[in-house]
């Protein structure tokens, strides 16, 4: 069934071409977007758009979350980014993406406990880590664990669900957070830590990661309360290079392991998630350097391939909502934890010298949710090979949420057409 908003009272566009006028319906959303609807095109003028990156192009009609990139707005399901990092947890975010409004008590409770019974991980899956060689990057180990998944557990793809998908995705959301951990441990040498059936999400994530037989680690609530936030600004963002990875291999008929493992793999490069991690290179070299001016201007010299990691963004042509709750919880949480990071010095005044240069300006090229974030996962203890995976971790509910729309609505395999402008059969001769 089809998301496309009903057709009353249509508008529509013409298209001129030499003798011909086409009409084409314009469709407009719950939230005033306006878009012509050329899914005839083809069909009655044997004509194709061209777009390449998708950059004026809306390639499906969703439900789940709306980013208007003038004004800074994002929400889930109708419910604004604020009011969740504010009063909820990210559990009960992930609940709300999946199942399209926020959980009762009862319900919240009920899906906690889903999430606990799936967070084990198979036994001969934990040996898989001893295998992969002890530099390899957490990204690609969880890409490859993702994708071995769908050979321990039953399929769940568009066609057949052999497994209740509430289930697959409590799986999906519960098995990456303890497979995450044992990558750390794995990494660092330590024996892995088994999930506690009596912490919640977040502060379980923190037990595995930190606990050890020799030392078990305090929980402290500040430190839940930013990762629950963290977690929740990186939940979901509508049509992103890896959510639309997603519905793309997910389209094919895939199964949901591997369609995952196929947005955690687009999720690793530093344009899209790995910018995180990139952010911290630059502010290390920068502070290293003690020369912010320096990395400005490389930033804007076309002759260098450098840019100013953690700023810019396809859709937001003002500040990353996101970017301005993390900066604020940033300072906040490292005062709080008496943690005098330079990094966060660094970063406020390239911030403050870039938006006032006429290149970021002009281009409206702001902080981005990767720009504040890793001076926070540095202050809480996550090394900077797993900020990507955190990323992930937080986008799994949004890309479960993504897939099961695409195939509730979308019945075709999405398959982009192209204008061949190579040699022609007649060159041959
Ligand atoms: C995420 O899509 C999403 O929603 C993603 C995300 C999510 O939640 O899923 O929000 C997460 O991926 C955030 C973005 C993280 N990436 C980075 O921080 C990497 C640095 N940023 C850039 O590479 C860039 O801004 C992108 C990739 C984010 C967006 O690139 P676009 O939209 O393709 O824009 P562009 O590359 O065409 O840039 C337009 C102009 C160019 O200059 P001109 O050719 O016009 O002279 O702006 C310049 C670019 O050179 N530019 C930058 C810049 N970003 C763009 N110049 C210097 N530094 C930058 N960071």
């Amino acid at each position: 069934m089809s998301n496309k908003p009903k057709e009353s009272g249509v508008e529509y566009a013409e298209l001129k071409y030499k003798d011909k006028v086409i009409k084409l319906p314009i469709v407009i959303g719950t939230e005033g977007e306006v878009g012509i609807d050329i899914a005839e095109l083809r069909k009655t003028t044997g004509m194709v758009t061209v777009d390449p990156s998708f950059l004026n192009t809306a390639v499906c009609y969703s439900k789940i979350t709306y980013v208007d990139g003038e004004n800074g707005i994002l929400h889930y399901r109708g419910v604004s980014v604020d009011e969740l990092v504010k009063n909820h947890r990210f559990v009960e975010t992930a609940y709300l993406l999946l199942r399209g409004k926020l959980p009762k008590a009862d319900q919240s409770k009920r899906f906690s406990k889903l999430l606990n019974e799936h967070s084990l991980l198979h036994e001969d899956m934990r040996h898989f880590f001893d295998r992969f060689p002890r530099a390899a990057h957490p990204m690609q180990i969880m890409s490859t664990m993702f994708d071995a998944l769908s050979t321990f557990y039953p399929n769940v793809d568009a066609l057949s669900m052999r497994e209740d998908i509430d289930i697959c995705a409590a799986r999906l959301i519960s098995t990456f957070r303890t497979m995450a951990a044992f990558a750390y441990k794995r990494s660092i040498g330590e024996p892995v830590v088994y999930p506690r059936s009596d912490l919640p999400y977040c502060a379980n994530f923190l037990h595995m990661m930190f606990s050890s037989p020799v030392n078990p680690y305090e929980i402290n609530p500040e430190v839940v309360k930013i990762l629950n936030t963290l977690l929740i600004l990186h939940a979901d963002h509508e049509q992103n290079c890896s959510t639309t990875a997603v519905r793309t291999v997910g389209s094919a008929q895939v199964n949901l392991y591997s369609t995952i493992s196929a947005g955690i793999s687009a999720l690793s490069g530093p344009l899209h998630g790995g910018a995180n991690q990139a952010v911290i290179d630059m502010l290390k070299r920068i502070v290293k350097d003690g020369d912010v001016k320096k990395y400005i201007d490389k930033a804007k010299d076309k002759n260098s391939s450098f840019r100013l990691m953690g700023f810019g963004h396809r859709v937001y042509k003002t500040f990353d909502p996101r970017a301005v709750i993390i900066k604020k919880a940033c300072h906040d949480f490292l005062a709080t934890m008496n943690i005098n990071d330079p990094l966060l010095e660094v970063a406020m005044h390239l911030e403050e010298v870039a938006l006032k240069d006429d290149y970021f300006v002009s281009r409206n090229l702001y902080p981005n949710v990767d720009f504040y974030s890793g001076i926070i996962y540095r202050a809480i203890g996550i090394p900077e090979n797993m900020f990507t995976v955190m990323f992930a971790l937080a986008r799994m509910p949004g890309w479960i949420a993504h897939w099961k729309e695409m195939i509730s609505s979308q019945t075709k395999i999405t398959r982009p057409r192209q204008i061949y402008v190579g040699k022609t059969m007649k060159h041959e001769k």
